[in-house]
């Protein structure tokens, strides 16, 4: 039962269930009540104060059997639910759903796109495309689980004029066994040294510039250079999704584009939406800089590139949003091809959405393709699970499987200092800070799931029908019921904002709920029916955390 819907029913009497619905929240203090409705945005249409309004409301409706008291209290409405029912109902209903609870199929036949990672070819795969890839990850899947058909696309950084420079660096300084043995890394320190030695021999740009030249006529030697690059670049790459646990539908990059982009630029010129500039033709947009479209030397741009691939996503899988998970450094290109595609006379600009988030700051230092010095996200999982294998060490030095253990709260953790912050807020990123076993981090969760599994492995076979769950009416026990109740909700609140954090947090604040109830509390050793209640609420609990670090990416060892 929906019991905030059941509610919203009750008051339907008095004002439209749509209003009442939304106008209910969860009070500030749980000593209140189980769910409330703040009366103050009711005072002007019913001429009368808030006060009065709730006091009227608590004399007048009808109680329902699942409530055990309504009152008034300063302008708010409070419910408080029978505590034992509530428990009953919500406990019951993630034990039933398991694996399941928190799914719906909201989204069904609707398409999200998820344009996220999107790396650069040739380049490094560097900490710097940790947020767009474990956020646009865990977006998939929150809304592959609200039914949605999302489709994870990595819009590979793959056309440029980098790449005439790189088959020029090629030829000088290296061939192909080096790169077969260096592999990405090793097309990058020769790009490092073209950028060093072009400085003292310009000719070396126009020779690059004959390349790409060649490469975007499809010059066979070119093409297959490119190909090549393309391929020793993904072989480097995949595993870092294997790891993090992350996958997409389509690797169609930049290059994908290249014949799509005339089409846009004829539709523009249709519409008379180009104008020259200085002999580059661009759109001018209100309020901001204007878009440009096609250089002076007739090349095109990451622009044009961007409103190629979003006709092509439209036709192609008919989206009802199609999500950017990019860095907020880019929000002036998204707001204006974004602009552009409105000029153009399509609504669907509305359903393009930059999904921004902030930078991470290392320990390390700054970096910067071009000098060499990017932090490479390998190394940073590497060194994670290196750190936390000294810890697990330390901790539980007969842990089975320590290794396995490790990757899981290494990896788990630098994907967690992505997702437990709104996107927007930076991220200082610290070792230390995120395998920390007691704040609010993925091992401390990870270890609470683990004590939860714990409890339930040493109770073994019990039969939950016997649970008296009256029992469960301390506060913290209420706590993680209501905790428990949310978690559906939640999740349509974060795929509404496109927060994975929500979820994070929700899960983080369950761990900390269910620590104070395991050290108040004594589980197998309680009273018949009370203790068949309290592993209920564990078994619930750990559902939860399990559902909810699905979607955020994080794996959970069953031993700590
Ligand atoms: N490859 C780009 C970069 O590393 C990100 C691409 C984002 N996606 C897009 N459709 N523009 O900055």
């Amino acid at each position: 039962m929906d019991y905030k819907a059941e509610i919203a029913r009750v008051l339907s009497e008095f004002l439209p269930y749509e209003e009442a619905y939304s106008l209910l929240v969860p009070p500030k203090d749980i000593a209140l009540g189980d769910i409330c409705m703040p009366c103050f945005r009711l005072a002007k249409a019913w001429r009368k104060s808030p006060v009065a309004i709730a006091e009227e409301l608590a004399g007048k409706i009808q109680k329902p059997p699942f409530v055990e008291e309504i009152k008034a209290v300063a302008g708010y409405l409070n419910f408080r639910y029978s505590s034992s029912n509530f428990a009953s109902e919500v406990i019951g209903k993630v034990l039933e759903k398991g694996a399941d609870y928190g799914r719906s199929d909201k989204g069904q036949g609707q398409a999200v796109c998820i344009d996220y990672s999107s790396i650069n070819i040739a380049k490094p795969f560097h900490i710097g495309h940790l947020s767009t890839t474990v956020l646009g990850a865990a977006l998939y899947r929150l809304y592959r689980a609200l039914g949605y058909n999302a489709v994870g696309i990595n819009h590979l950084g793959d056309w440029g004029t980098q790449f005439g420079k790189l088959i020029v660096a090629y030829h000088k300084w290296s061939n192909r066994e080096d790169i077969e043995r260096g592999g990405v890394r090793r097309l990058v320190e020769i790009y490092v040294k073209f950028h060093q030695e072009a400085e003292l021999h310009p000719e070396l740009d126009d020779e690059a510039r004959d390349w790409f030249r060649r490469l975007e006529e499809g010059d066979s030697e070119a093409y297959a250079l490119w190909q090549w690059f393309k391929e020793i670049t993904l072989k480097d790459d995949l595993p870092i999704y294997e790891r993090l646990g992350v996958r997409f539908d389509s690797f169609a990059g930049e290059s994908f584009y290249n014949d799509k982009m005339q089409a846009v630029i004829d539709e523009l010129e249709e519409k008379n939406l180009l104008v020259d500039s200085e002999g580059a033709r661009i759109v001018e947009l209100e309020g901001m800089a204007p878009c440009i479209i096609v250089k002076r030397d007739g090349a095109t741009l990451y622009a044009t590139r961007d409103l190629a691939a979003a006709f092509y996503r439209k036709q192609h899988y008919d989206f009802v949003k199609c999500l950017y998970v990019v860095a907020y450094q880019q929000n002036l290109h998204f707001k204006q091809w974004f602009s552009v595609v409105d000029r153009m006379g399509y609504d669907w600009a509305k359903q393009l959405e930059h999904v921004a988030f902030g930078m991470v700051s290392l320990e390390e230092g700054a970096m910067s393709t071009r000098k060499g010095n990017a932090v490479w996200l390998v190394d940073v999982l590497d060194k994670a699970v290196e750190k936390a294998l000294a810890i697990i060490h330390e901790k539980s030095p007969h842990l089975a499987n320590a290794t396995d253990v490790a990757e899981m709260v290494g990896v788990g953790s630098v994907i967690f200092s992505a997702l437990i912050n709104n996107r927007i807020k930076d991220i200082e990123f610290k070792y230390d800070k995120i395998l920390n076993f007691d704040g609010e981090t993925c091992p401390y969760v990870q270890y609470t799931h683990a004590r939860c599994l714990s409890v339930l492995g040493k109770a073994g076979e019990v039969d939950l029908s016997g649970a008296d769950y009256s029992s469960l009416s301390d506060d913290v026990s209420k706590d993680i019921v209501r905790s428990l109740e949310r978690y559906p909700a939640l999740l349509l609140e974060a795929a509404d904002k496109n927060e994975p954090s929500f979820i994070t947090r929700h899960v983080v604040d369950l761990a900390k709920l269910y620590n104070k109830f395991y050290f108040d509390n004594k589980i197998l050793s309680a009273p018949d029916g009370v203790r068949e209640a309290r592993l209920a609420l564990t078994r619930a609990v750990a559902t939860v955390i399990e559902n909810g670090f699905a979607i955020i990416g994080i794996r959970l060892p069953d031993q700590m």
